[in-house]
């Protein structure tokens, strides 16, 4: 499918997180001149960023194969058992939602970390002994929205920890660009440039955006995605000049109309929203806090003049 066409292979094809791949390009030919797998790896951050992209790229670039499974996939102890003992020397475990895995399977993963080795419980009750069988060795790279939703025994299993931020726009111009190449898209410098700027510093919703204007650029318009023809299909796409949704919509119109703009606990927006509060914390609030709409408190979210100025609301100081 496009989604898999559209990844980078090649950490040099990756745009942008010049930082993590800076580190990443280091502990790689590190661990290669060594004839080491590479050490544990944890990516954070918001959903969209490229954590799959990554774990691939440092598998294809590490010369392995890669396993690929999530937190919630993982039910009970014999099944992680069952994927560790399968991987080939070296190999790379891919994790996402890491932080949905439960206890017991949890601690399956410590001695795998640890030592390459599972330990299983033969027979029941008194006569019950520990047998440790020695596994390949083998990266897990880990992904969740953010690192303070693992355990802590967990976390330091981590050897290498890289937080991935939301894009910038010239970046995110940068992916549109690229994958309309990809995908034989016509696109003007402009019209990628504004795909870029409603995206939510998101690669995910900026490739999204780029196949639906491209849709209306077909049907409505000439098939060339100018500026114009961009504009015009993301507002059919009700995604305002700054990318946000009607999702983000209701969580600020909330803020101001029900609670005066705050500050509001998370739980509280949760309810008077009907959206999660995860949801709410992990795909929402990184992109109003980088906007600079929303600012956390202490006591909680408060809306900031700025949210006020873009929906036309008067902003009266208290
Ligand atoms: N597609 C999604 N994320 C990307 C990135 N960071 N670089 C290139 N293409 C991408």
């Amino acid at each position: 499918d496009n989604e898999v066409t559209l990844r980078p292979k090649w950490i040099d094809e990756y745009i942008g997180q010049d930082k993590v791949k800076e580190k990443l390009k280091i502990f790689i030919q590190a661990a290669r001149e060594r004839k080491e797998p590479l050490d544990h790896v944890l990516l954070f951050g918001p959903p969209g960023l490229g954590k799959t992209t990554l774990a691939n790229i440092i598998a294809n670039e590490m010369g392995v194969n890669i396993r690929i499974t999530s937190g919630p996939a993982i039910e009970r102890p014999g099944d992680l058992a069952s994927i560790l003992t399968n991987l080939g020397e070296d190999d790379v475990l891919f994790i996402d939602e890491i932080h949905r895995i439960n206890r017991t399977v949890e601690e399956i993963l410590y001695p795998a970390m640890e030592d390459f080795a599972l330990d299983i419980i033969i027979g029941k009750g008194p006569s019950a002994r520990s047998v440790r069988l020695d596994l390949s060795k083998f990266t897990l790279i880990g992904a969740t929205t953010r690192a303070g939703l693992l355990t802590s025994p967990l976390r330091d299993r981590f050897g290498v920890m890289l937080n991935l931020d939301l894009y910038d726009i010239y970046n995110l111009q940068k992916i549109v660009t690229r994958s309309a190449a990809i995908l034989d898209i016509e696109i003007e410098d402009q019209g990628a440039l504004e795909i870029a700027k409603r995206s939510r510093g998101t690669p995910r919703i900026a490739n999204r955006l780029l196949k639906r204007v491209r849709d209306y650029a077909q049907v409505v318009e000439n098939g060339i995605i100018t500026w114009e023809v961009a504009r015009k299909g993301l507002e059919i796409l009700e995604i305002d000049d700054l990318g946000l949704d009607s999702v983000d919509r209701k969580i600020i119109l909330t803020m101001i109309e029900n609670f005066n703009g705050g500050p509001v606990g998370v739980d509280t927006l949760s309810a008077a929203t009907g959206e999660e509060r995860n949801t709410i914390e992990d795909v929402y609030e990184p992109y109003l806090l980088q906007i600079g709409f929303i600012n956390r408190t202490p006591r909680g979210r408060v809306v900031t003049k700025k949210a006020y100025d873009h929906f036309e609301i008067p902003f009266i100081e208290e």
